[in-house]
């Protein structure tokens, strides 16, 4: 599959969630607000016909949770058939659907994750979503990004609900493998229940590659704790219940113990950089790539990509990343698509719309779309589905 991923709250704009509370407490770059957003609610055909130009055959999205279920227990049929309109739609055009059910953000309604009773919350919003879009959807992605979502939100106090501390942290994290593991099961039984086809069920996982700075034991040591907390942590709790390995790729570390700012933040860079300063190491793909192996899972590249503005560095990164993509693959890794981040620029979170993640360009006024010229190395590689290595 070859495709491309957003979430809902960056580009769909007018929506009303946790987040919007945040940005309205000015905690965004700027004092920026999501606000319109790219406007996707209101011009997701735009989004599609973009994917149908760069010859796209899947696309990962996410609903949102606070759209479908604005009160506890109150589901809005509108919003319900709209998102199953657009799976129509993408199925129309050859598109494969990947569904992400909760990407970062939270109806207002609900309490912080570190309220157990979040997982059954999430169970009944994810039951009534799987009754609803049937079989038309195979590709589900629970929960983005568990260790970002409770370590910018519950250790650092840079996103919603804003906690610093370890525990509850880790309270949370425990509460989002939960549920995880209780959609995972409800989504399966489903499935079954109405004789439809197995789905594949999995979560978005960030993982990094770190690498030891020269020969030192101590490099190694803190090499190999890094990449258990970072890498290995949620994967185990989950692993019982996982079709395949969502594997969202942005970091790479060179790991020198000197260098040391805690166990997970070890830079100590000399790669290129994008224009958020993140350290650019295709390579690094293909060592997660190869630690996956032994778990014999097939393996979907649910996001990579980079903040580039003027579009200098993404065709070079689209290329090298593929080719790391290509040696795990000769190596015997079962790696079943890849998801560029982003389709179009969006809200990036707390760094406001200052990034540019887009294969093509938005402008945040008219919400046209003008794809980049590093899309269409893209848009050919997808339609030849292949790759010339020199
Ligand atoms: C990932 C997020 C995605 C986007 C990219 C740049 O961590 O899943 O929403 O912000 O980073």
């Amino acid at each position: 599959m070859w495709g491309a991923a957003t979430s809902s709250h960056q580009i769909e704009g007018g929506n009303d969630n946790d987040w919007t509370r945040w940005e309205n407490q000015g905690k965004i770059k700027n004092k920026e607000k999501s606000g319109k957003a790219a406007n996707s609610w209101n011009l997701y055909k735009r989004d599609f016909d973009l994917l149908e130009k760069l010859n796209l055959n899947a696309y990962r999205f996410s609903i949102e949770w606070s759209r479908i279920e604005p009160e506890q227990g109150k589901f809005d049929q509108k919003a319900i058939d709209k998102y199953k309109a657009m799976i129509k739609d993408l199925k129309s055009r050859g598109i494969t659907p990947i569904v992400t059910l909760h990407h970062f953000t939270n109806p207002k309604w609900l309490n912080a994750w570190t309220d157990k009773y979040n997982v059954n919350k999430f169970k009944a919003y994810v039951e009534k979503v799987v009754e609803e879009f049937g079989d038309d959807v195979k590709y589900w992605v629970t929960i983005n990004e568990p260790g970002i979502f409770v370590s910018l939100g519950y250790q650092k106090d840079i996103w919603p609900p804003g906690f610093k501390n370890r525990r509850d942290a880790l309270r949370a994290l425990r509460n989002i493998h939960q549920a995880h593991r209780a959609a995972y099961i409800s989504i399966h039984q489903i499935y079954k229940e109405n004789e439809w086809n197995k789905p594949m069920v999995s979560m978005a996982f960030n993982m990094q590659y770190f690498e030891p700075v020269g020969n030192s034991i101590l490099n190694k040591i803190a090499t190999k704790m890094s990449d258990y907390f970072v890498n290995r942590y949620s994967y185990n709790k989950v692993k019982s219940y996982l079709d395949y390995i969502g594997l969202n790729y942005y970091f790479s570390h060179k790991v020198n113990i000197r260098k040391l700012k805690s166990i997970t933040e070890l830079d100590e860079g000399g790669f290129k950089k994008s224009d958020l300063g993140w350290d650019m190491n295709p390579d690094g793909l293909y060592g997660v790539l190869l630690s996956l192996k032994k778990k014999k899972l097939p393996v979907i590249i649910t996001e990579n990509g980079l903040a580039d503005a003027r579009d200098i560095n993404r065709e070079w990164f689209i290329k090298e990343h593929l080719k790391a993509v290509a040696r795990a693959m000769h190596e015997g890794v079962n790696v079943k698509g890849y998801m560029h981040w982003s389709l179009i620029d969006n809200f990036e979170w707390a760094d406001g719309f200052g990034p540019r993640f887009g294969l093509a360009e938005v402008d945040y006024k008219k919400f046209k779309r003008t794809p980049r010229k590093s899309s269409s190395t893209y848009a050919k590689i997808a339609k030849t589905n292949s790759l010339e290595i020199k």
